[in-house]
């Protein structure tokens, strides 16, 4: 049988670990059970909120209606090529254990995603990235329900419409669609992709390039970097980095000759928003229950006792500061609810 729970709380369910309260909570492992979530909550005329590992949320209130957790699990084989494989996994599958199950396979394409908490129902909805890879670059389309129809749909990569930590399901189909599986390509014959940071320096240190060491060496750096969401909370990167004009990061860089950058197009650059936050003074700083990391600023913590609310004003002072300082506007990255 099918239970929907009323009245939990969701501090286990976010790693921002804020206690607040839902009036459902529906754990869905099959399509079935999340179009019988979403026909519920029309039935009590309540709204819906999708929820997968809760690693990118910060909750400021209860929450009136009913949060589906798609728990769809499965690993599934769908086309074995000379050079590549097809993949089908369940949104609810833990997306490590997905990077894991390729690693172990010699299938290359997301080790460089290693270590990212959350499930692989939310890779493509803010398309994840990490050490110069994009969750698009190996997406090959997504199967989900439309919230309105009730209707089963696929959309293929393009279909996405992909972009920098944004997708399609974060604009027009923003609260209308249900992420159910994801379909990948991955490669045989992996190309390793070790330009970003200091990658190539920590895969020197560890002596073979494989895909293995790619994944050790990712799981390395990240654990020296951000915090542990079991241990504190946080829901990794709170802003995205800045895209800006060129003349803008110019007369930013005539100030501050060092400003880091990443080419965007002839026009843009990208400029950390870990670098810009800890310029304004903010790096490690604690403030109330809540702080930056001390070894990354673009991550607010929960010292243990905060509130969303608390977190949220926390992360305007610093937009505001950024914003001062640099004429730069730094966007959420987490999304707010
Ligand atoms: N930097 C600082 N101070 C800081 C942090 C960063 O000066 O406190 C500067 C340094 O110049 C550093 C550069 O920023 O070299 C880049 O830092 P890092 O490699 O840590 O990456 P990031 O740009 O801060 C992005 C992603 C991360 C991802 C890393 C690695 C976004 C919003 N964040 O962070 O993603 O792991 O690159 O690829 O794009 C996440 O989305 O939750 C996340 C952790």
């Amino acid at each position: 049988m099918f239970v929907i729970k009323k009245n939990i709380s969701l501090k286990r369910h976010n790693t921002f670990g804020i206690d607040v309260s839902t009036n459902y909570y529906a754990k869905a492992n099959t399509v079935e059970k999340v179009l019988y979530a979403i026909n519920f909550a029309s039935y009590n005329k309540v709204p819906i909120y999708i929820l997968g590992g809760g690693s990118n949320i910060l909750l400021t209130k209860d929450f009136d209606g009913v949060i589906i957790n798609p728990a769809i699990q499965g690993i599934t084989l769908m086309e074995d090529m000379p050079e590549d494989v097809v993949l089908r996994a369940g949104a609810g599958v833990n997306w490590d254990t997905f990077v894991d199950y390729c690693v172990e396979r010699g299938l290359g394409g997301v080790e460089n995603l290693s270590n990212i908490p959350g499930n692989v129902g939310a890779a493509p909805i803010q398309n994840i990235g990490a050490y110069g890879v994009e969750a698009k670059d190996t997406i090959v389309k997504i199967e989900g329900i439309q919230i309105d129809s009730r209707k089963v749909v696929e959309l293929n990569n393009s279909e996405c419409r992909f972009d920098y930590r944004d997708s399609v399901f974060k604009q027009e189909l923003k609260g209308k669609f249900v992420v159910t599986y994801v379909w990948f390509k991955l490669s045989k014959n992996a190309v390793l992709q070790t330009n970003y940071g200091n990658l190539d320096d920590e895969l020197s240190r560890l002596g073979e390039r494989t895909l293995r060491t790619v994944r050790q060496a990712v799981i390395n750096i990240r654990t020296a970097k951000l915090p542990d969401p079991n241990i504190i909370g946080n829901a990794g990167s709170f802003f995205k980095n800045p895209i800006v004009e060129i003349s803008q990061f110019n007369a930013i860089k005539l100030k501050y000759p060092n400003v880091p950058s990443y080419p965007v197009s002839e026009s843009f650059v990208k400029i950390p928003a870990g670098w810009l936050i800890e310029q304004c003074g903010w790096k490690g700083k604690q403030v109330g229950n809540c702080g930056v990391h001390a070894n990354q600023a673009l991550v607010i913590v929960n010292y243990g006792n905060s509130t969303g609310a608390e977190i949220l004003n926390f992360a305007q002072s610093i937009q505001k500061s950024v914003e001062q300082t640099f004429s730069v506007k730094l966007e959420m990255e987490v999304n707010v609810l």
